[in-house]
């Protein structure tokens, strides 16, 4: 068996601890939404695992929480243990985005995130997401409205800009802080880039140095410690938001974390207590709906769980046809058997594992 070297461990990047506004977060690592992932069960799941500053939400449509539609009730489920939680929202009306924040803030969000990066044309054709990005007048206004409505902390999430000609972003993040927002995600793409391309780091870096005292997380493919690493030091930003690359390791904040406070993110999981992980998050999936949601919510992540643990293409195939709790059972068993033979393997970051929109016109 033939073991890869693990890379080595970059030098810390010294920063102060993260808050936004009165939120004083646990860690400067942060989960970055990411639409039909960062469920509850989700995040409960990499909660547990440690280190988290603050998990995201996916977005939420204002105008589809004003009329409690339920399927985006369920998108602002949460509980006790999942804390501290951001919801993020979007919208272009800025009535409508004040009044559903006023009733985020009563489920007792403990920060409410305002969606400027999302490139899918459902979003941007009604003025939200991205689209924001090209009216500044505007999206101050907005955010301006949803900060005088609540008291929690209001931060927003955002991208370059448009396109490669008009970087809006650091213009919007000097406004966002005078109207009273306590932090900015910035993901180092434009819009037109979609997910393609690389994160622009002097991008970041400009967004970093309009704002004044406010916290900017950067954000865009942070998968390794050497990325987070480059990213923090290259860019000077207060904390990362990390998306795809929680899911290719749940234990990335937790690694993070450490590192962050002595040097040393400690030992990479064992294909074992991945599959403890898996486990554990199919048991939360089970418990906060029905047996048919959670298998259903499974399938879609079954495959990210496949190139993480290698358990062969017939256990794949019958893993994303999951049916019922006693099925995962068994399945879970017989995954166990086969990676116990490869017990003191040497994980191996796997990638690509989360799809991404196809351009802005994909549906997600
Ligand atoms: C499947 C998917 C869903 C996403 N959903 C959201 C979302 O709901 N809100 C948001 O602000 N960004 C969303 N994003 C963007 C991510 O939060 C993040 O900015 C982007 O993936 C880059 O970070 P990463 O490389 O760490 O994943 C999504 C991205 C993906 C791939």
């Amino acid at each position: 068996m033939t073991f890869s070297p693990m890379p080595p461990v970059p030098d810390r990047v010294p920063g102060r601890s993260l808050s936004l506004g009165s939120l004083a977060l646990p860690s400067r690592f942060c989960l970055a939404p990411l639409a039909g992932y960062t469920n509850l069960p989700f995040r409960l799941a990499v909660r547990e695992m440690g280190g988290l500053g603050l998990a995201t939400t996916d977005l939420v449509n204002a105008r589809a929480l004003l009329l409690g539609s339920a399927k985006t009730m369920d998108l602002v489920q949460s509980t006790e243990a999942d804390r501290p939680w951001c919801v993020q929202i979007y919208g272009a009306n800025p009535e409508e985005l004040a009044e559903a924040a006023r009733r985020v803030a009563a489920l007792d969000a403990s920060s409410i995130d305002i969606n400027m990066g999302c490139p899918v044309n459902k979003v941007t054709r009604g003025g939200g997401g991205s689209a924001l990005l090209c009216q500044v007048t505007k999206a101050v206004d907005l955010v301006r409205a949803v900060v005088d409505a609540v008291s929690v902390p209001v931060t927003v999430k955002m991208r370059l800009g448009w396109d490669s000609t008009t970087h809006t972003a650091p213009e919007l993040a000097r406004e966002f802080e005078q109207v009273g927002v306590k932090g900015i995600t910035i993901h180092g793409r434009t819009r037109e880039q979609g997910f393609s391309g690389s994160v622009d780091i002097s991008g970041i870096r400009r967004v970093v140095e309009a704002t004044r005292a406010i916290p900017v997380l950067g954000n865009g493919d942070v998968k390794t410690l050497a990325d987070a690493a480059h990213m923090l030091r290259e860019t000077g930003c207060a904390g990362l938001a990390i998306g795809r690359g929680a899911f290719l390791n749940p234990w990335f904040f937790r690694q993070l974390d450490a590192w962050d406070k002595t040097g040393d993110p400690g030992p990479p999981p064992s294909l074992m207590e991945r599959l403890a992980f898996m486990k554990r998050h199919f048991q939360l999936l089970t418990s906060v709906r029905d047996e048919r949601f959670a298998c259903l919510t499974f399938r879609k992540v079954a495959g990210w769980y496949c190139k993480a643990l290698k358990p062969g293409h017939d256990l794949q195939q019958e893993l994303v046809m999951l049916n019922s709790i006693s099925h995962f059972e068994s399945l879970a068993e017989r995954v166990q058997e086969r990676i116990s033979q490869r017990s003191g393997e040497a994980w191996e970051p796997v990638d690509h594992a989360v799809a991404v929109p196809d351009g802005p016109i994909a549906h997600w």
